[in-house]
């Protein structure tokens, strides 16, 4: 038998419910995944939880996230009527049951996410390590690590950087998050080899997770959390 893959559910059980809200991760947790992740803009000063830079495919809204203001915002429809949430309310919820991979998607996010897990570890009984920190802006990521360093985090890469181990030297981080569609055995050897852990995205069918198995990956992120967990949608 091998090794067993972790399971984090891309944006909620996103593949069941309306990405990014509350009843994607519910179903996440009820279908057994070890972390959620979710992505997040900054509106003044709060964090959000969307994907696009723009809100036409996902919600009732229209133009650019960050033009709006959260009355707008928190007004629109996310999918079967769920707004969109707060990442407060998604660690609420959360309480611990999964670990949570929060990716800064939106400009200057990670003073507010490093507030944010500051408060949840000191006042609610959160770890650092409940949290996985991730982005394809590794300049964020370098703040993040500036502002706390006890924060695990994530390098998103889509593509094979030339010098990996300068990322890994600079930034410390606990895992890579490779693209199915740049993700081999050679790439995760090297990242294994530099101490870090390699997770693919996003990993939705039978197919693909042999795939992955086969190059050694340590997890995926996948919108059917299910077909990790065995657990029945
Ligand atoms: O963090 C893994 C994956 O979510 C990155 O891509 O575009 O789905 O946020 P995206
Ligand atoms: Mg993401």
């Amino acid at each position: 038998m091998g090794k067993k893959l972790i399971c984090i559910a891309h944006r909620g059980a996103s593949g069941h419910e309306p990405e990014n809200t509350l009843a994607a991760f519910e179903k996440a947790i009820a279908l057994g995944a070890d972390w959620i992740e979710l992505d997040l803009f900054a509106i003044e000063n709060r964090l959000v939880v969307i994907h696009d830079n723009t809100l036409e495919r996902t919600t009732s809204g229209k133009g650019w996230v960050t033009d709006h203001n959260l009355t707008y915002l928190r007004g629109l429809d996310a999918g079967k009527g769920n707004r969109i949430p707060f990442f407060t309310e998604i660690l609420d919820l959360v309480a611990r049951r999964t670990g949570v991979n929060a990716e800064l998607k939106g400009p200057d996010t990670a003073v507010p996410l490093v507030e944010v897990v500051n408060k949840y570890v000191r006042q609610h009984g959160w770890s650092y390590k409940d949290f996985l920190v991730s982005s394809f802006d590794h300049r964020q990521i370098k703040t993040t690590k500036m502002l706390q360093p006890s924060l695990p985090v994530g390098l998103n890469i889509n593509g094979v950087p030339l010098h990996l181990d300068r990322l890994v030297g600079e930034l410390s981080p606990w895992s890579i998050h490779v693209s199915l569609d740049f993700a081999s055995k050679e790439l995760i050897a090297d990242i294994h080899a530099l101490g870090c852990r390699a997770f693919v995205f996003t990993v939705n069918t039978e197919a693909d997770l042999e795939r992955v198995k086969s190059m050694g990956a340590d997890g995926i992120f996948t919108n059917f959390p299910e077909l990790l967990t065995g657990r029945k949608a």
